[in-house]
């Protein structure tokens, strides 16, 4: 039986999961929800979407669908993932999955009462670089420490973005958390242990974030160093470009390589799979289509999404730590 998908929100990053579910064999993109009909019909006929709503209840009242995908300003991501969880309709919902780790919570908790599965679309999980790198990271050792950017150069977001009622956060939510997730991802998800943060808002006159540098010590010993903007002169590398320092190696993310040092052989090998760099794209659809093949997966094999609420979560609570750390000058531990 065919799986009934709907897209919640039809701006920027609704376009990549709607074509990323029209892609999939046995999935039929049923309806989409905005709040303004205008918006909404042009998105309804370019995907030939035949049911349309004006707010996430609506559809949930009428039924007949299995999951939708939440593409949303960040505050309102909480409600309507909730609101669908409790239907038991499953939700991938976009990064940054709440405005803080509260709301996080309680979607985790929505999840678990209905049973419902609840993804975050952490989308660099699904990127091939990102993917070969993590398969090759064990040749670097122990890893150490990480270093790695969510920055915009020259440019920054307008709009909902930059309100905090809205958005919750600026650049730190919007742009580092990418860098934070995949440092996380490519040190096998540990636990954050402490947060030290220096935030704040130099380039723009914004109710939010546009700057940022943020330490993160992780439990196995590893710690991150994250760098977050928009707006800003210079950028260590493209979006979630990562960088990683082990006893036995170096590894980076765009441009993709491993440096190894051969001391017996007084030389250092370079493993470099390939890729272009830069990409034509950086964000490429197959990234997102990686995405959503695996939700679906998910869904019909009934297993817990990762990244899922609890990676989600763990972000929102580095985020939220980094943020206090900012404002009260101290090291916050995240419990
Ligand atoms: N993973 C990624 O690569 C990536 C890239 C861009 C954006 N995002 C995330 O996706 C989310 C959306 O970002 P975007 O760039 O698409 O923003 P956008 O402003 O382009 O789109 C937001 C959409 O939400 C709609 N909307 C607003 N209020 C609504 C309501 N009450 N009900 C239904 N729809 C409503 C707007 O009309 C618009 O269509 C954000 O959380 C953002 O952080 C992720």
């Amino acid at each position: 039986m065919s799986l009934k998908i709907g897209v919640v929100g039809t701006g920027y990053i609704s376009h990549y999961h709607a074509r990323a579910a029209q892609a999939l064999p046995g999935v039929e993109l049923t309806a989409v929800v905005n709040h303004r009909h205008e918006s909404m019909a042009p998105f309804a006929a370019t995907y030939n979407i035949p049911r349309q709503y004006l707010t996430v209840e609506a559809l949930l009242a009428e039924g007949g669908i299995d999951a939708v995908s939440i593409n949303t300003p960040n505050s309102l991501h909480a409600p309507q993932a909730i609101a669908a969880l409790d239907a038991g309709v499953h939700v991938l919902v976009e990064k940054p999955m709440a405005v803080n780790a509260a709301q996080a919570k309680e979607m985790q908790a929505a999840s678990r009462r209905s049973g419902a599965h609840l993804m975050v679309a952490h989308c660099w999980r699904f990127d091939e670089e990102v993917l070969w790198l993590k398969g090759e990271a064990s040749r670097l050792g122990r890893i150490i420490r990480t270093t790695g950017d969510g920055v915009h150069v020259n440019w920054g977001p307008g709009g909902w973005f930059t309100q905090k009622a809205l958005a919750g956060g600026g650049a730190l939510a919007d742009m580092g958390i990418h860098a934070i997730d995949t440092a996380r991802f490519l040190l096998d998800d540990p636990y954050p242990v402490s947060v030290w943060a220096k935030i704040g808002t130099y380039y723009t006159d914004h109710d939010v974030d546009d700057t940022g540098s943020i330490i993160i010590n992780w439990d196995n010993g590893a710690f991150s160093q994250i760098e977050s903007g928009w707006w800003q002169p210079h950028a260590g590398g493209p979006e979630a470009n990562t960088q990683l320092y082990g006893t036995r190696g170096f590894g980076s993310l765009f441009p993709t390589r491993l440096s190894l040092p051969n001391p017996e052989k007084e030389r250092v090998d370079e493993v470099v799979p390939g890729y272009p760099h830069p990409r034509d794209e950086h964000c490429p659809q197959l990234m997102y289509d990686t995405q959503m093949a695996y939700f679906i997966d998910c869904i019909r094999n009934n297993r817990t999404p990762n990244p899922g609420g609890a990676e989600g979560l763990i972000n929102m609570l580095i985020v939220d730590a980094a943020y206090q750390s900012s404002l009260s000058g101290e090291l916050v531990a995240i419990a």
